[in-house]
């Protein structure tokens, strides 16, 4: 270990060399959980897609196995499931013994006869998942089109057929289809667009819990990954609560993203740009500026309907080549509520380095709030605190300071408001608000009827430039999946699976009510650590804000905060170590969670992961980090007043490798 890169994982999955993105094929068998994933043999960038392979006995202590399904030069084999075919209904297996079958995403590549298609191909095992081959008749699903993919395949136990859960990804759409054999299927029904549709659906799943330990009765989740649009911006996940009749799948509830405030609208565009003030050229070169373009209504030029759209918009960007700088500024006001919530879209291009594009709250000609988009096609608000301006003369200004011409932002409304608006994805329900959860799919035939479930941790926005070597990306922990009823409606609660306790050292430190009390008060050298795990209740008290700091050094380290007064909890990893290889990765993510008094927090750090389960595992937040070695500090705060840091424990964690 000691020779090794210092961000590879310790309790994380992580092959030993080259490439790795989503999991798949995960599935318990004989004693053993296989963890296939997408794999470049070849290579730490994405590319040859083929099945790498892992195998657990514990979901915990991992062992990498040779390479399971190649990729060929007609075929890249993309992501999908096994199962373990009990009946043999497939009649792949041998000498009586269930045959292990791989139902997976054909990319066919230009050199095939299929060029540009995906379809859903088999392959086989009979040795447990050792080897595989690929079955004949494939593929055995194609319905000719170029973005079907990511197929999950399960028995369904009221039917006694498979049910496989498949997306057309760019129709953000996922097609259930049932087969007796795994060979022929028929389609049952389709689901979607619905909630998060600002990137495209991949990588779903379908399966049902006991809601509240079975007091509930029970209940079918979906689960769709989104990339970008997701609620922390980039890859995410997004489910559904509902039912499924071995036909459809219906959702309890669809609500729309759309969670307009109260308030006073200061601006809407509906009619123009009003009488805000255009500066179309701030450059003086004379050239044509970058705003006037207001889109027809609900949408952008060449791109999708514009979610939660309204009316116009102020909007600038989208200009080809050398742009000239300029800007547009609202009329002055006096700031009198207590929030400005913006409906922004667009965003800056993370690979322009020559300026922002941006909305800004200027105050006495000084810029004091800035907004940007989350991605180029939807709208989502932004909600600014401005209290401490209040009875100020302000105004508010779009400004393009980016000379490439690729940065943009899309204003729709304004508002003056007495409360914050919440982000219409806030709407819907998310597996993880952090930014590094994609591809999170479950295991079939877990032991105790237990739904386990991975993610990997990356995120599509900055993937190709994790700066790890030789190997780059790397799974969550597995995670055990419960329904809860949480503000009367059943929602998923997630927690690191139980098997992680055997990787536990001793307690290194605890505390049963540390008082915090303006500052950093930073824990002795022995609970310090770059692999541990961490609980505690925060208890904010008189405080603003409570938090802690891990991986922490003089200069940097990743922030947990619990903001009391919005009743937000936080990530902050914009000084959490080496931020600078993509523009897209220091971020700060957030969640809301109960305005109870205190909150409770359990954190898994490893080399390069944080991974937050809050309030039981009710909400989760997964981030990568890129610390020094050295940056082991852990540190606790609070921020105007007094709290305490209640029943912590720090204890380390053994890696599971030698
Ligand atoms: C998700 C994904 C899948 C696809 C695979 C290709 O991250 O794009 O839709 O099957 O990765 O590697």
């Amino acid at each position: 270990l000691a020779a090794e890169h210092p961000h590879r994982p310790r309790v994380h999955y992580t092959p030993a060399e080259n490439w790795m993105n989503d999991p798949n094929g995960l599935v318990y068998h004989d004693g053993e959980y296989h963890l296939y994933y997408q794999h470049n043999p070849e290579g730490n960038a994405w590319g040859n897609m083929s099945w790498g392979h892992a195998v657990s006995p514990d979901l915990v202590h991992w062992e990498e196995r040779p390479l399971a399904i190649p990729y060929t030069e007609e075929e890249h084999i993309f992501s999908g499931g096994v199962v373990v075919d009990h009946d043999n209904s497939s009649g792949l297996g041998t000498d009586g013994e269930a045959p292990m079958v791989a139902v997976y995403t054909s990319a066919y590549t230009e050199r095939s006869e299929h060029a540009g298609i995906q379809a859903q191909s088999l392959a086989y095992s009979n040795d447990g998942g050792e080897t595989w081959t690929k079955y004949e008749g494939n593929p055995v699903l194609d319905i000719g089109s170029g973005e079907f993919r990511d197929p999950k395949v399960f028995w369904y136990e009221e039917g006694g057929y498979w049910v496989m859960a498949v997306v057309v990804a760019d129709e953000r759409v996922v097609h259930f289809y049932r087969s007796d054999d795994l060979l022929d299927w028929t389609k049952l029904s389709e689901f979607g667009p619905a909630h998060a549709t600002g990137g495209v659906w991949e990588v779903p799943d379908l399966f049902e819990l006991p809601v509240d330990g079975g007091a509930g009765g029970s209940k079918w989740v979906l689960v769709v990954n989104l990339n970008p649009g997701a609620v922390a911006g980039g890859s995410g996940a997004q489910y559904f609560v509902g039912d499924f009749d071995g036909v459809e799948f219906t959702p309890d509830r669809l609500v729309t993203g759309d969670d307009p405030p109260e308030g006073e609208v200061f601006a809407d565009f509906e009619n123009g740009y009003g009488d805000w003030e255009i500066t179309n050229d701030l450059d003086g070169t004379g050239t044509e500026g970058p705003f006037g373009s207001a889109p027809a209504a609900g949408t952008l030029p060449g791109q999708q309907p514009v979610d939660g759209h309204r009316g116009g918009h102020l909007m600038n960007g989208f200009v080809d080549g050398d742009a000239p700088r300029g800007e547009a500024a609202s009329p002055a006001f006096t700031i009198e509520r207590d929030y400005i919530n913006l409906l922004v879209g667009g965003g800056d291009n993370p690979r322009s380095d020559t300026g922002d594009t941006s909305v800004n709250l200027v105050v006495d000609g000084e810029v004091v709030r800035t907004a940007t988009g989350r991605d180029s096609e939807h709208l989502d608000w932004t909600a600014w605190n401005v209290s401490e301006y209040r009875g100020r003369t302000a105004h508010i200004r779009v400004r393009d300071d980016a000379s490439d011409g690729w940065g943009h932002v899309l204003l729709d409304h304004i508002m003056f408001s007495d409360a914050p608006a919440r982000s219409g994805l806030e709407n819907y329900d998310w597996l993880d608000h952090g930014r590094d959860y994609y591809a999170a799919v479950s295991y079939n035939d877990a032991p105790d009827d237990e739904r386990i479930m991975l993610g990997w941790m990356n995120n599509w926005d900055y993937a190709g430039d994790i700066p790890t070597s030789p190997w780059r990306g790397a799974m969550s922990l597995p995670r055990r999946l419960e329904l809860a009823t949480l503000d009367g409606r059943p929602q998923l609660v997630q927690r690191p699976v139980d098997q992680l306790a055997s990787l536990r050292g001793d307690i290194a430190y605890s505390h049963d009510a540390l008082p915090l009390d303006g500052g950093e008060r930073r824990l002795p050298p022995r609970a310090e650590g770059e692999v541990f795990e961490l609980d505690v209740e925060l208890d904010p008290e008189t405080a603003d804000e409570i938090g802690l700091t891990v991986r922490q050094d003089g200069t940097t380290g990743t922030v947990i905060g619990y903001d009391a007064r919005r009743s937000r909890l936080f990530v902050d990893r914009e000084r959490s170590g080496d931020v600078g290889f993509n523009s897209a990765f220091p971020s700060r993510s957030s969640v809301a969670v109960d305005p109870g008094a205190t909150l409770e927090l359990r954190v898994v750090v490893d080399t390069s992961s944080v991974e937050v389960f809050a309030e039981g595992g009710s909400r989760v937040l997964t981030h990568r980090i890129f610390p020094g070695a050295e940056a082991t500090g852990i540190s606790l705060y609070a921020e105007g007043g007094r709290g305490y840091a209640r029943d912590l424990s720090v204890r380390p964690l053994n890696p599971y490798r030698d």
